[in-house]
Order: structure tokens, then C-alpha cells, then sequence
């Protein structure tokens, strides 16, 4: 009988930026105060992308990083999956363009969008692959310049969002490592989070308003706690587990209160959320890469941990993964 393959996790790396913009600079763009963002996110500062830095730059940096954990050259590497909805251009692809920087070739390389959610549909993806045999080390990115998005004078967004990136990568193994992944989506509440115009659907007008994010946070709020909880339990049933089996939740980091809201409902305490927001904002499909990669690095996870990842966005989309680290 053949023996069952699993995509473990070799290396992972963080990027952010060099420029940090705090909640006391925000304070002298728009009408808000560093108390209400930290009240009602928990963000104390984010990153964000020099003029020129792009995407595929911040993709790049977190890449070498993982490969370096990893031990690993990128000649290795068999697929690159880049969840962004930040590309450096229409086409290619920014799969194409970290291919071309890691200089491997002939190996598939393609991009995701599902916003906050990217990472943990790119990681459902690459996790096929190497279940069916057609990848065996797939480096999985999570990139975003979000910077370039958003309307840096509507307060009720600009204070959220960051740039960053992380990356993942996963090889083919006999032992245990993505135990299963769970990925959904629904488009009707398009109204609730969305940027009005792309490349297909132009601008009306040159108001920033629709080249920018535009988001109903308190509806948008309230879909995450709930969906969020969802998806936990789906997550665990399918795998035929309890609460008290996750060791770590490894969230998308848009808002600490959506963050403490759900470690509370799985019953873990508040230490076993690992929690990166206050020190990035939200960065969208980076987010829980550069969440696990910090609880990797700083030695909190460990060879053997449960982790949950679990994320919310744009779309909607929503979506977890367990994974025996
Ligand atoms: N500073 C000061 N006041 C503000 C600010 C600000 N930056 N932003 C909004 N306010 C005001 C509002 O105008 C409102 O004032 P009013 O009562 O006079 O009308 C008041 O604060 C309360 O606003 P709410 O929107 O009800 O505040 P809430 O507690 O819901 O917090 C927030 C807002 C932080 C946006 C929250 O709703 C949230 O985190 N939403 C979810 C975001 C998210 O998870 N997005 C998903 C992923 S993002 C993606 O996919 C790209």
C-alpha cells in the first residue's frame, strides 16, 4: 500500500517594510486618535512599501528567508503559488516575476486573489499538488503593498492596513504536516468590502473613493466573528478532534478584539493566539504567514504543535488549515 504524503512545513520567512507609519502620524493625516485604534484594533503601527518597492520585493526578501530556514536552495522548488490582490502588474503574473528574481525555471508559477484569505487558499492549493504527486516542494507566498489601495484620508480604513510579506515552504513528506484545509467563499456581499474599479471595470471618475478600499467595518465585523467560528468547528469535526487539541490558532490579523473573540470560543487561552497585528496592521494575504513565521522563529511553535490558521476577507472568502507542525 502506498504510503500517505502530507505537505510539511520546511522554512518560513517574514518580510515588512522598512518605514513604519504610527498611530500618532495617523493622527496628523485624518481625525482620529491613537487611543481609538488601539481600543478598537489593537494596532500600534504598520508598515509600509518605499516609493518603487513592489510586491514581488517584499515577496522576494520573505522567500529567501524561508529557503535559508529550509536549508533549502530554489532549485528545489517544483511550484510557486503568490496569494496578493497587491500585484506588481496586470500581468504577469507576480508568481512569474519571484520565479524570474529566484532565477529557477520551467517550473508552473501562478497568483491567487482572494484577499485576506489568499494565503490559506494558496495553501489549500499547493496542498493538493503535493497530495496528488505533481509538486513536491511548493513555496507558497502571502504579499501585499496594500499601501497603494487605500485612501489616506477616509479614517475609517487607512488606520487598518499595512504591507508585509510571508512565506511558506512545503514539501512532500511521510509525515504528518497539513492534516486538512477548508476553503469557502460568497459573493454577495461584494458591497460590504471591495475596491469599485480594476483594470476591466475603470473609474467613473477620478474620485480616489473608486480606486481605493471601501469597507462597512462594523458589518464586516461581525460576518468575521461568526464565520470565523464556523470555520474553527468545520475544521475540527472534519479531522474528528477537540478544542483542547489545538496547541496554537494562527489568525488572519485584521483586529485584535475579531482575534481575542474567536481564541475565546475555541477555549484556548489568550497566549495560544498568536497575535502580530499591534506591530503590523493588517497586511491582508501576509498576515498569517508573518504570524507563523514569528511563533516559528521565537520558538513558541514546535515540531509536534497543532496549529489552526484561519482567516477572513474580501470576497467573502474564508478559510482554515490544521497542520501537525
Ligand atoms: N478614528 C476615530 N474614529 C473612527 C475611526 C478612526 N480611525 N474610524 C471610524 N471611526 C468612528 C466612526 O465614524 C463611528 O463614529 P459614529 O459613531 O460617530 O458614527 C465610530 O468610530 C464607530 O465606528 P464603527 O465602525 O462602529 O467601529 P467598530 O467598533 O466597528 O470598529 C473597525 C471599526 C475597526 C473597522 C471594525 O469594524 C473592524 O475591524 N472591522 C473588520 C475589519 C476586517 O476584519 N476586515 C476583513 C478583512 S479586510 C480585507 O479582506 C481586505
Amino acid at each position: 500500500m502506498n504510503q500517505k504524503v502530507y505537505s510539511r512545513i520546511a522554512g518560513t520567512g517574514g518580510y515588512l517594510p522598512e518605514k513604519i507609519l504610527t498611530n500618532a502620524d495617523l493622527e496628523k493625516m485624518v481625525d482620529t486618535s491613537d487611543e481609538w485604534i488601539r481600543e478598537r484594533t489593537g494596532i500600534e503601527q504598520r508598515h509600509i512599501a518605499a516609493e518603487g518597492q513592489t510586491t514581488c520585493d517584499l515577496a522576494e526578501q520573505a522567500t529567501l528567508k524561508a529557503l535559508d530556514m529550509a536549508g533549502l536552495e530554489a532549485s528545489a522548488i517544483d511550484l510557486i503559488i503568490v496569494a496578493t490582490t497587491t500585484p506588481d502588474k496586470t500581468f504577469p503574473s507576480t508568481a512569474c516575476l519571484l520565479q524570474q528574481r529566484l532565477a529557477i525555471h520551467g517550473c508552473p508559477a501562478f497568483d491567487i486573489q482572494a484577499v485576506c484569505s489568499g494565503f490559506v487558499y494558496a495553501l489549500s492549493v499547493a496542498d493538493q499538488f503535493i497530495k496528488t504527486g505533481m509538486a513536491k516542494c511548493v513555496l507558497v507566498v502571502g504579499a501585499e503593498t496594500l499601501s497603494r489601495i487605500i485612501n489616506w484620508t477616509d479614517r475609517n480604513t487607512c488606520v487598518l492596513f499595512g504591507d508585509g510579506a510571508g512565506a511558506v515552504l512545503l514539501e512532500a513528506s511521510e509525515q504528518e504536516g497539513i492534516l486538512s484545509t477548508h476553503i469557502h467563499a460568497d459573493g454577495q456581499y461584494e458591497d460590504l468590502l471591495h475596491v469599485p474599479s480594476g483594470i476591466s471595470k475603470l473609474p467613473s471618475s477620478d474620485s480616489i473613493e473608486e480606486r481605493t478600499m471601501n469597507m462597512k467595518g462594523n458589518e464586516v465585523f461581525k460576518m468575521a466573528i461568526n464565520t470565523l467560528s464556523r470555520i474553527a468547528k468545520e475544521t475540527l469535526e472534519a479531522n474528528g478532534l477537540q478544542k483542547e487539541d489545538i496547541d496554537w490558532l494562527v489568525p488572519h490579523q485584521a483586529n485584535l478584539r475579531i482575534i481575542n473573540g474567536t481564541a475565546k470560543k475555541l477555549k484556548l487561552s489568550a497566549d495560544q493566539a498568536v497575535i502580530t497585528v499591534h506591530k503590523h496592521a493588517n497586511t491582508s494575504s501576509a498576515s498569517v504567514p508573518l504570524a507563523l513565521d514569528e511563533a516559528i522563529r521565537d520558538g513558541r511553535i514546535q515540531r509536534g504543535h497543532m496549529l489552526l490558521l484561519e482567516a477572513f476577507g474580501g470576497g467573502f472568502t474564508w478559510g482554515s488549515a490544521l497542520i501537525r507542525y
